[in-house]
């Protein structure tokens, strides 16, 4: 298995593919610079052979060049996360997404690597019909509105990376995460699961924004590393881009009920308005739902575990056992 650098493999889902490449018998190098992940994330793995973790930046190209060897694997994860840093400064969300992409691309193309990027459904934007496919046309709303900068940044990293594999200066390959769940996440950038599974431990009223008819699908986290460990291995995922998620929508309102009963909470679901959530103008997406075809048909991967709703879920260590068949 060729040497692997993790960007962004101090947070929740770079920390459990670090754990999973190690296993696997690579020797695999953290870049992270714990803006929202956390050293901790990583203490499985912390005096391992074949396991470093080095503090730093993402887009510093001296660091890069150092940490990414000759035909290096490389998982771009590190992007700046949340929707509420998004709505805080988009400018810098943008500025820094693609500063870190084309630092990472730059360094690849050197090293002769393979880039594996982490992005995001946010880049279907709003678009009115489900599931969203891998080919369909991109419907963020307009640039003025702060709220879709990270999905401008997100389809920008691919147009970086795509491009670059176009003309033979790297293999890329490209993954549209959606929701994503398991341990490790935190609720604190305004993740739904986490926010829903503290309050309802607290017996605190769940905040349902909206009527809580928006809907979603949700991944355990083992199977989104599963999926990213087999594109990242296959010759025929180079130059594509995947969705990756769950199949089964499902709405915030439901979903709340769902982690009240998981958790034996006796907690009410509140329903705050948009307008009390977010600052003015805020769209939110009503259904975001993947067509998982592609991934299914080139590698055989499909969801396999039960979503972790309850505490107890998500403290239980993960089992990271081996490659599934
Ligand atoms: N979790 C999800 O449901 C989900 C959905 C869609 C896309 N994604 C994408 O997957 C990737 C991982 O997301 P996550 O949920 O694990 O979030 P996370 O915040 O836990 O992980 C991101 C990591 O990147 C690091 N980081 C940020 N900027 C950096 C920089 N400039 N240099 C070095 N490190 C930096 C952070 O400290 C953090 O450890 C991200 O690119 C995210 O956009 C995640």
């Amino acid at each position: 298995m060729p040497p692997v650098l993790i960007t962004g493999g101090a947070g929740f889902i770079g920390s459990h593919l670090a754990e999973r490449l190690h296993a696997d018998g690579a020797r695999v190098t953290v870049l992270d610079d714990l803006s929202t992940g956390r050293e901790a994330n990583l203490a499985a793995l912390r005096g391992h052979d074949g396991f470093r973790f080095v503090r730093g930046d993402a887009s510093d190209a001296a660091l890069l060049a150092a940490l990414m060897p000759r035909g290096a694997l490389v998982f771009h994860l590190a992007a700046p996360v949340g929707l509420h840093r998004v709505l805080e400064a988009p400018d810098r969300v943008l500025a820094e997404g693609v500063a870190t992409m084309a630092a990472v691309l730059d360094a690849a193309a050197r090293a002769g690597a393979r880039v594996v990027l982490a992005s995001s459904s946010e880049v279907y934007g709003k678009p009115e019909r489900v599931p969203f496919r891998e080919d369909d046309d991109l419907r963020p709303g307009p640039p003025s509105r702060g709220r879709w900068a990270y999905a401008l940044m997100k389809a920008a990293k691919e147009a970086m990376a795509l491009a670059r594999h176009r003309r033979g200066e790297i293999e890329a390959v490209v993954i549209r995460f959606f929701n994503v769940v398991g341990p490790r996440q935190t609720g604190r950038y305004g993740m739904v699961v986490p926010r829903f599974i503290a309050r309802a431990q607290r017996g605190l009223p769940l905040l349902v924004h909206g009527d809580g008819q928006q809907t979603r699908t949700f991944l355990h986290v083992l199977d989104a590393v599963e999926a990213v460990v087999r594109l990242a291995a296959h010759p025929n995922a180079a130059g594509e881009i995947f969705n990756v998620g769950g199949e089964e929508e499902i709405s915030i309102r439901t979903l709340a009920g769902r982690v009240i009963a998981a958790n034996s909470s006796s907690s009410p679901i509140h329903f705050l308005p948009y307008a009390d959530a977010y600052p003015a103008g805020y769209e939110d997406v009503l259904r975001r739902v993947p067509d998982i075809g592609k991934v299914k048909r080139l590698t055989g991967w499909r969801p396999r575990r039960p979503l972790p709703l309850s505490t107890a879920e998500l403290t239980v260590p993960a089992a990271h056992g081996g490659a599934e068949s």
